[in-house]
């Protein structure tokens, strides 16, 4: 089977990893690509990846059976639905079900007509019926751009103050067409889960858990990230919890499988959770892998992802059947200096032959590239995710930190405390 992948992160290249495994993949593309993605696949860094018409024609050019498609931006465009159309396999959902990401309100809605656990809220259009609300309900309170906000549309406010100034923000087009509605909702407490499920047929198969470190800083501080680290399983979380979550997945793939929707849902859907007191509630929706939960997710998968992802863009739930490894993975994302804010790119990356050798240790690229050297340099401001497995948490940890230290660049950043609160146990979540 030939296949082309859509994306270019770390993502991408845990996914490409994990394809390029399999027997079943004869060629594999990867459009944009990065450094990493060109050793196992052919990078075409030319097309427009948020236009459907333009992949279907690279999807002909190059004789592809299945697009796979990794971030939200094309799925929201509606890139599978035109490749879908032409006849040529897609795994990822059309842009109807990816509304689920692209608009928190339609999300929001969902979530309630489906009696799926989740914060309570409201929608606003009008600016200062919006105003009102957060005077009437007081801080602490959320406020949510409804459109795709490249994860910077969120703002979890502790002062009525800080909550009308992003009502005002997101109105005033801080946030472009994202911001004309926003959801205004309760304030939950807990430690954050994410529960990702392979979704096709109406039927969900649940992946293991994950769990991210959004904050750039070491005790979860500074700014908000892409992510610095993650892990999987989750190891505080409760076997009632995961039930609860995996019916909640089960509950969602069933309605994507029902009207409104004119096609079933075939890809995979990304449940956000926060494990509150009153048991896990959705936090948000998203039609894609995460990034970098993929990263310490993939590597434990023991099925093959090319027989999976086939089932799942058939349609054919009868034909997976997921099996795990029984080991723990972490992940730790080495950033350029400066990241979330200004950095520099095209610092020469040493180490990492060294690193190849170590046992159990595996380097995803998030941004790399090659100079006109052929060197391999920093590309972005996420730029290698760094995963250790382990027979023990604490093994993996270690693992991972140890693949860091032997790996350089100038200005290479980290967050040394990845899994370390998780280590400690449920106490150290407030
Ligand atoms: P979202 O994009 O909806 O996942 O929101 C981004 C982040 O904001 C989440 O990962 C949470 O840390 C936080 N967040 C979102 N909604 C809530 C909520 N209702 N209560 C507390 N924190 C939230
Ligand atoms: N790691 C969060 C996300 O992929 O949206």
């Amino acid at each position: 089977m030939n296949i082309l992948l859509l994306g270019s992160g770390g993502r991408e290249h845990a996914i490409a990893w994990a394809l390029a495994k399999s027997k079943r993949c004869d060629h594999l593309f990867v459009s944009p690509g990065n450094g990493g993605t060109e050793a196992l696949a052919t990078n075409l860094p030319d097309i427009d990846i948020t236009d459907g018409q333009a992949v279907l024609s690279a999807a002909r050019a190059h004789d592809i059976d299945m697009v796979v498609i990794g971030p939200e931006v094309p799925l929201v465009a509606g890139v599978a639905d035109v490749v879908r159309d032409a006849g040529i396999l897609v795994f990822g959902p059309d842009k109807q079900n990816a509304q689920l990401e692209g608009s928190k309100s339609y999300a929001k809605a969902f979530m309630h007509e489906h009696n799926l656990p989740t914060a309570d809220g409201k929608t606003f259009t009008d600016e200062a019926l919006a105003v009102q609300y957060v005077k009437d309900v007081g801080a602490p309170i959320v406020v949510k751009a409804d459109g795709l906000a490249a994860g910077k549309g969120v703002v979890v406010a502790q002062t009525a103050q800080e909550a009308i100034d992003a009502v005002h923000n997101c109105f005033e087009g801080g946030f472009g067409n994202a911001g004309y509605r926003v959801v205004i909702e309760e304030c939950l407490t807990g430690p954050e889960c994410s529960l990702l499920a392979f979704v096709t047929g109406g039927k969900a198969f649940c992946m293991t858990t994950a769990q991210d470190h959004k904050r750039a800083l070491d005790g979860d501080l500074g700014l908000n990230t892409g992510g610095m680290g993650v892990y999987s399983p989750v190891p505080i979380v409760r076997d009632d919890e995961l039930a609860s979550m995996q019916r909640i997945m089960a509950d969602a793939a069933a309605a994507t499988a029902k009207p409104p929707f004119e096609h079933d849902y075939r890809g995979v859907l990304y449940g956000g959770f926060m494990l509150t007191p009153k048991g896990p509630k959705l936090l948000e929706f998203n039609v894609r892998f995460g990034d970098p939960e993929t990263q310490v997710i993939l590597p434990r998968l023991k099925t093959d992802l090319v027989d999976v992802m086939e089932a799942v863009a058939k349609g054919r739930p009868e034909d997976i059947n997921l099996e795990w490894e029984n080991n723990w993975a972490v992940c730790v994302v080495l950033t350029s200096k400066g990241y979330p804010q200004k950095y520099q790119t095209g610092k020469v990356i040493h180490g990492l032959d060294k690193v190849g050798a170590m046992d159990n240790v595996i380097v995803f690229h998030a941004g790399t590239a090659h100079n006109a050297q052929g060197e391999l340099v920093t590309d972005g401001g996420r730029v290698l995710d760094v995963v250790g497995l382990g027979a023990t948490f604490d093994e993996a940890r270690q693992l991972a930190y140890k693949a860091c230290e032997s790996i350089d660049f100038e200005g290479k950043t980290y967050r040394h405390d990845i899994g370390a609160k998780a280590a400690a146990g449920r106490q150290s979540w407030k």
